[in-house]
């Protein structure tokens, strides 16, 4: 049956004031949940967000015989003996994060089915450095029908991987893999995101061995077992950068609440040279957003730089500048579908290779547009805060994979927002 996609109205010209507070980081919890698997018995996650990713990968661990209980935003986490070595397509093909299944499934079980991942449409998105690195540790692949079959029949074992890049997933995939093998694992060359060092602050409470997360090499001594455990996921820096966004792009003044500011250090300071006036403390950022946002150039890298999943609500903001940005993409070969529909509002963007040039108007015009991904959409909806009349964004169910009661958030602060 086709369901009609999810629509956000939202009506232009309103200023954005007052608090917002932010739950844990989808990019974070989802990982938890594939870490929980690798220890039997009850495990609990705090600051939960209730989205739509987090209901997808409490699927997939389901059916490798996990199940999950949520009371408010606490995740309670029943983890079996023996799992279920499979996650299967329908599952997999929702969202990209299920291959880190692979990982913590290959640990446990010594073997591991797990359909290719599917995930946002930012262009091809190999997972060779995720199987490179498991092969260096004793895994065996084929593809087969779609299905990747792994083994690791005599388990897992240490060794020294060199990243290519410093992949989030890969380094994640990694851990999970090397929290229990034989030996030392060291990853150099490892993605530093905070969502990462939570990860590895969650493993070492089950009682893994990581040192140096948040660096660029990781050491993990594998252990002979983990132990459930209680964690508290870090806050989402993706959803306090897009309200802080969405206080500055309105010319209003917005306090995000329950936040760490600090993992937010390029994102701000960008917004701060656009005009905003930024202020935080430690677990809070105000924002005073500019009567017209000064021309801004940055690149995305990954973290401590700007993170890529704040790119298009960036754009949006600089979209209304008093002169010309330049954009570098270098995460994602292709992450520009939201271009097209901010220039159906007026805006004056273009692409060439992994630039964008965003020449600034003074005024952009609502209308239907179509929000393609989560952070897409979370900028076409910055964007209607200031468009005349009225702007519809169609398939604005992306944003609910990755962000809790964004409209409900964003009506508090006072925007003239409903879903139909
Ligand atoms: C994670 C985040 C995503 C964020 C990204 C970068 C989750 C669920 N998703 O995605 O929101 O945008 O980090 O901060 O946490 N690559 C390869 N080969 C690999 C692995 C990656 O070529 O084996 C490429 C990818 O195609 C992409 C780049 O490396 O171009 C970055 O990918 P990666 O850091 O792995 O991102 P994800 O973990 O998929």
């Amino acid at each position: 049956m086709m369901t009609r996609p999810e629509m956000i109205r939202v009506a232009g010209g309103t200023r954005l004031y007052g608090e917002v507070p932010v739950l844990g980081a989808k990019n974070a919890a989802l990982k938890h949940m594939v870490a929980a698997m690798l220890a039997p018995g009850d495990h609990v996650l705090e600051n939960v967000p209730s989205i739509a990713d987090v209901a997808t990968m409490g699927e997939v661990r389901a059916y490798a015989g996990a199940t999950c209980r949520r009371d408010g935003t606490r995740l309670h986490i029943a983890v079996p003996e023996h799992p279920r070595p499979e996650a299967p397509l329908e599952l997999v093909r929702k969202m990209r994060a299920s291959i880190l299944i692979l990982g913590a499934l290959l640990s446990r079980c010594g073997e591991a089915r797990v359909a290719l991942p599917g995930g946002d449409d930012f262009g091809s998105r190999p997972i060779d450095m995720h199987l490179d690195g498991l092969r260096d540790m004793g895994a065996s692949f084929e593809l087969k029908h779609g299905v990747l079959r792994a083994y690791a029949p005599d388990g897992l074992h240490g060794t020294e991987i060199y990243l290519e890049f410093p992949s989030v997933g890969a380094t994640e995939n990694l851990l999970l893999a090397a929290a229990m093998a034989t030996g030392t694992t060291v990853i150099s060359n490892a993605a530093r995101e905070p969502e990462l060092t939570d990860l590895a602050m969650y493993l070492n409470k089950m009682g893994a061995k990581i040192e140096g997360a948040g660096t660029s090499t990781i050491t993990v001594h594998g252990v002979g077992s983990l132990a459930s455990a209680t964690h508290r996921v870090v806050p989402d820096r993706l959803e306090a950068g897009t309200y802080a966004l969405a206080g500055a792009i309105s010319g209003g003044e917005v306090r995000v609440l329950d936040c760490v500011p600090d993992h937010l250090r390029m994102e701000l300071r960008k917004m701060e040279v656009a005009g905003c006036e930024v202020t935080f403390g430690a677990d809070w950022i105000h924002v005073v957003g500019p009567d017209r946002p000064a021309p801004v150039d940055f690149a995305t890298l990954p973290y401590p730089g700007f993170h890529t999943d704040m790119h298009p609500q960036m754009v949006a903001f600089l979209a209304l500048a008093d002169g010309t940005s330049i954009i570098t993409e270098n995460v994602y070969a292709a992450r520009f579908r939201y271009v097209g529909e901010l220039n159906r509002m007026g805006a004056d963007i273009s692409t060439d290779g992994q630039h964008v040039v965003v020449r600034g108007t003074d005024r952009l015009s609502g209308c239907e547009v179509d929000g393609c991904d989560i952070r897409a959409a979370a900028a076409l909806v910055l964007a209607g805060l200031v468009a005349e009349g009225e702007t519809c964004v169609v398939h604005a169910e992306h944003i609910d994979r990755g962000d809790a009661g964004y409209v409900e958030k964003m009506s508090a602060l006072g925007a003239r927002i409903n879903r139909s």
